[in-house]
């Protein structure tokens, strides 16, 4: 394991590699003890390296047992070279020589799914970012880009299917029932996109013919139980073909492309070249065993990793400090094929209120960081939410910015004239600068600066002048390193409705109208600024930040009654949603204050009844209006949503107060909520398309106000949907119902559903995460008990992220009442798991992390407690660097 000291690498020192790699040749003889990895590598002397460098080569090796090296055909001495933990050095090499190494390794026992290990009775890899250095000694970085090829030899009984990177070449039989095979790829790739799989896998075959008539072999490789689960994936995959060919003319490189589902992995799924690798949730999926939730991440999933193949992998990275670059892009991808392939309003709701809820928290914690950071110790823990989901609205901002025309000729360019290079994140923004003449000199201080900007506007109607003036006031509060922040430019989409509920069409000096929306978008660029809106003829009602056109947080002083007419008559679907955010939290706040006072008056403000009485008659009778948006619109801000926007985070008023308000509009409303139950269940079929999982979404949805309201009647109901139920997305909705709403009276149907529910699915490990992170997601006070005791259950497996993720993940990232119990019991847990997961898996131990960090927002008694389980993490033996990292930035 690479240990703490918390050595911090900087951007600023990046030099180009000494050396470059023409070729890569590989062999690996796979046993049950053990693995034999020889390389022949073709070395050159780098033209584009530093005059002065030396002609010493320094590899990357991690926990590699060194057999033999040999250099032009020369057995080396041992005492003509170093090792060290993380290296091979020879001090002095030719210009261009071929180096070969015999290395032994033991994926057998290497539970940190990095490099070469074990999933179950498969071989498989995992080399991003830095597990390549983990299976024999390279030049571990992405602008190293080399040909490969590999060889493979196993037992042909234990793994008939060996695959790697490209073209397979050719196999033929060994003796002892062994076999080989041997892949080619066309491709020069850098280290972290090598693969290798091993195992006794079928596969489902299909094929895509490209937009130049090429056929490609399409394969997902899976265990044999799991062949019913691969039909969605595949149709996904070729979705994605097409639409890469459409919208940024990519047409597919090789003559093959496969994927395999895997059961212990530490991320969602790897792109590989020709190769990807998924973890199996993210991947298999049949109506039975999987919800629509599942599905929809399944397609997006499959896209995002097919995208890289351009966005990546054909143009991939100079360092690791420009993963955005291909993250940040593949994300902006990605969500515009999700968006073309279902709701694009419901799309964008959900993407901003993830990116809202966990990177404003992250930016506004110990590990905020720019989109592109300046620093770090271990890269692995810049896989965040900045890195994705900013960096793709920061490539959304530029192709709003440049208009689809122009971002078009942008990205084929971009393609075009970095194929087959490492470039910069400076390198995409000079291409974007180019096509369009436009200067965005500014606009990268998004790539620069951490934090969320945060707008204040305030907007003044002068009747004597027919105008109305917008004040626009900017800031961002200091994050690590960056005290002091320099004004952003911010695309402010804006419209202006008015008291009818009627756009009125915008003229504001400098700015452009656009006919297509109804607004325009102010140019936001300085400290403060006033936008004088002309011949406005009756004070308006602004809308802004339409479709979230910036990801900054933003406050305006909206009475009610602006709200609720948002709310019936706004077009744009996020702005929409906003407003009715907006209204509940005014709401919320006030119960909170209440509560806090102890108050026993809980006066609610009436209008809010009325919006969601509206919201649901329009579900009744108004066909036209996309359910899942109606469901969205009947969703109150999540707790998370409401801790990330109070300074000092009272985790029960919170939670109490949310439920109460639940309850109250249930009460209020409980006819209308039965009748839209009624009228969105269907005892049809079950099909996945838009308007289906919308009314499933919007029946689910309901049943939970109702399942608040603790009556025989509902329970009833629910058993019902649970025993009928035909897909996963109705039974599972039925049981989450029980589980969210607990009362004594419904306790023997919640534990003849948990019960039931395991019986029926207990062969099928992905219900059973399911059905372990539903438990220990559910907001109570008193969830711990269960959680440890499902920790004992057998199907537990602390070795496997997925279960780790389900059982420990789920109660400390969703159950806050849970997790920050004033005994500090939550806190202690965390901190003893992350310290076993520390040695056997130190991402997912980082990753387990993140709610302790946060300790800054919370009063003075807990964050005493969590800053005590961070001191008793940081005192460990053998702390991963991982894990030093993210525990040491939360103590400063
Ligand atoms: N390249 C990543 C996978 C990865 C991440 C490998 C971190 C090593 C370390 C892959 O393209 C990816 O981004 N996967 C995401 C899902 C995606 C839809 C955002 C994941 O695995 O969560
Ligand atoms: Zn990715």
């Amino acid at each position: 394991m690479r240990e703490a000291q918390g050595k911090t690498i900087y951007l600023k020192d990046y030099q180009p590699p000494v050396f470059i790699i023409d070729e890569t040749h590989l062999c690996f003889q796979l046993y049950e003890d053990k693995t034999l990895v020889s390389s022949r590598l073709v070395f050159r002397r780098n033209p584009q390296a530093n005059a002065g460098a030396p002609n010493e080569l320094v590899l990357d090796g991690n926990d590699l047992a060194l057999e033999k090296v040999s250099l032009d055909g020369n057995v080396l001495d041992p005492s003509s070279y170093t090792v060290t933990q993380e290296s091979l050095v020879i001090p002095q090499v030719p210009d261009s020589f071929t180096l070969e190494c015999e290395t032994r390794i033991m994926p057998q026992d290497n539970t940190s799914l990095e490099g070469l290990y074990k999933s179950r009775v498969m071989f498989c890899t995992q080399c991003e970012p830095e597990g390549f250095r983990k299976i024999t000694y390279y030049l571990d970085r992405p602008d190293v880009l080399s040909s490969f090829t590999t060889r493979i030899e196993a037992d042909k009984n234990l793994y008939p299917v060996l695959l790697s990177n490209g073209n397979k070449t050719d196999s033929g039989d060994l003796a002892e029932d062994r076999h080989w095979v041997t892949w080619e790829d066309p491709f020069k790739k850098p280290s972290y996109l090598f693969a290798l799989v091993a195992g006794n896998l079928k596969s489902v075959d299909d094929n895509f013919t490209t937009c130049s008539g090429r056929k490609v072999h399409l394969q997902i490789f899976v265990e044999e139980k799991d062949l019913d689960k691969c039909d969605f994936a595949m149709s996904s995959l070729k979705k994605a073909m097409k639409w890469d060919e459409d919208v940024y003319g990519r047409e597919y490189d090789l003559d093959i492309f496969m994927i395999v589902a895997v059961d212990d992995f530490n991320m969602g799924a790897m792109e590989n070249k020709g190769l990807n690798i998924f973890n199996s949730s993210c991947v298999l999926a049949n109506p039975a065993t999987s919800t629509d939730q599942a599905f929809q991440r399944i397609e997006g999933i499959v896209a995002h990793e097919y995208f890289h193949n351009w966005s990546g992998n054909r143009v991939t990275c100079r360092d690791w400090f420009q993963l955005r670059l291909k993250e940040g892009f593949t994300v902006y991808r990605d969500a515009e094929f999700s968006a073309d392939m279902g709701s694009r309003a419901v799309n964008r709701i959900e993407e901003v209120g993830f990116l809202r809820t966990v990177q404003f928290a992250e930016d506004a914690g110990p590990m905020a960081h720019s989109v592109r950071p300046e620093s770090y110790m271990e890269i692995s823990n810049f896989y965040t939410v900045t890195i994705y989901e900013k960096g793709a609205e920061v490539v959304r901002m530029q192709a709003n910015l440049l208009g689809p025309e122009k971002f078009r000729q942008g990205t084929d360019l971009y393609f075009e004239r970095f194929d087959g290079k490492a470039v910069t994140t400076e390198d995409f923004v000079k291409t974007m600068e180019e096509v369009s003449g436009l200067d965005l000199d500014q606009f990268r201080r998004w790539y620069f600066q951490a934090g969320t900007p945060m707008l204040e506007v305030t907007g003044d109607y002068q009747e004597e002048t027919n105008s109305f003036v917008l004040t626009v006031t900017q800031s961002c509060k200091p994050t690590p390193s960056q005290p002091l922040k320099e004004p952003f430019y911010i695309p402010l989409r804006t419209g202006l409705l008015n008291p009818a509920g009627e756009s009125i069409v915008l003229e504001v000096e400098g700015h452009e109208h656009d006919p297509a929306t109804d607004d325009l978008v102010l140019h936001v660029s300085e400290a403060q600024q006033d936008f004088v809106f002309k011949n406005v003829s009756e004070r308006p009602v602004p809308v802004l930040l339409r479709g979230f056109s910036a990801p900054v947080k933003l406050h305006y002083p909206y009475s009610r009654d602006e709200l609720m007419l948002l709310m019936q008559h706004e077009k744009d679907g996020y702005a929409r949603w906003e407003a009715s955010q907006q209204l509940s939290l005014l709401v919320l706040d006030e119960l909170i204050v209440a509560y806090q006072k102890n108050s026993r008056e809980k006066n609610v403000d009436e209008r809010i009844v009325a919006a969601f009485d509206s919201v649901l008659d329009a579900a009744l009778t108004d066909s036209a209006t996309d359910k899942a948006m109606l469901a969205n619109l009947l969703l109150l801000p999540s707790e998370s949503y409401l801790a990330e926007l109070t300074d000092v985070v009272d985790v029960d008023a919170i939670h109490f107060v949310r439920e109460f308000l639940r309850r109250y509009l249930a009460d209020k409303l409980e006819s209308k909520f039965l009748a839209v139950y009624e009228a969105c269940n269907s005892a049809e079929e079950y099909v996945f398309n838009a308007n289906e999982v919308a009314r499933r979404y919007l029946k689910n949805t309901v049943l939970n106000y109702l399942a608040c309201l603790d009556k025989p009647e509902y329970w009833a109901l629910i058993k019902g949907q649970y025993q009928s139920a035909n897909n996963m997305t109705d039974s599972s909705a039925a049981l989450r119902a029980v589980l969210n709403n607990s009362s004594e009276q419904s306790k023997s149907l919640r534990d003849e559903l948990i019960n039931g529910f395991y019986e029926t699915w207990k062969d099928e490990s992905l219900v059973v995460e399911q059905w372990f992170s539903m438990q220990c997601a559910t907001s109570s006070p008193d969830n711990l008990v269960n959680v440890k005791s499902l920790m004992a259950h057998p199907a537990f497996d602390i070795k496997n992220p997925n279960k780790v993720r389900s059982v420990i993940g789920a109660f400390c990232h969703n159950n806050a009442v849970g997790f920050h119990q004033l005994d500090g019991s939550g806190y202690k847990f965390l901190a003893d798991q992350v310290i076993a997961l520390n040695i056997i898996n130190p991402q997912i131990a980082s990753r387990l992390l993140t709610p302790l960090t946060r300790l800054k927002k919370y009063d003075p008694q807990r964050q005493e407690m969590m800053r005590a389980a961070l001191k008793r993490i940081l005192d460990t033996p053998q702390l991963s660097r991982d894990v030093f990292e993210v525990v040491s930035k939360s103590l400063q």
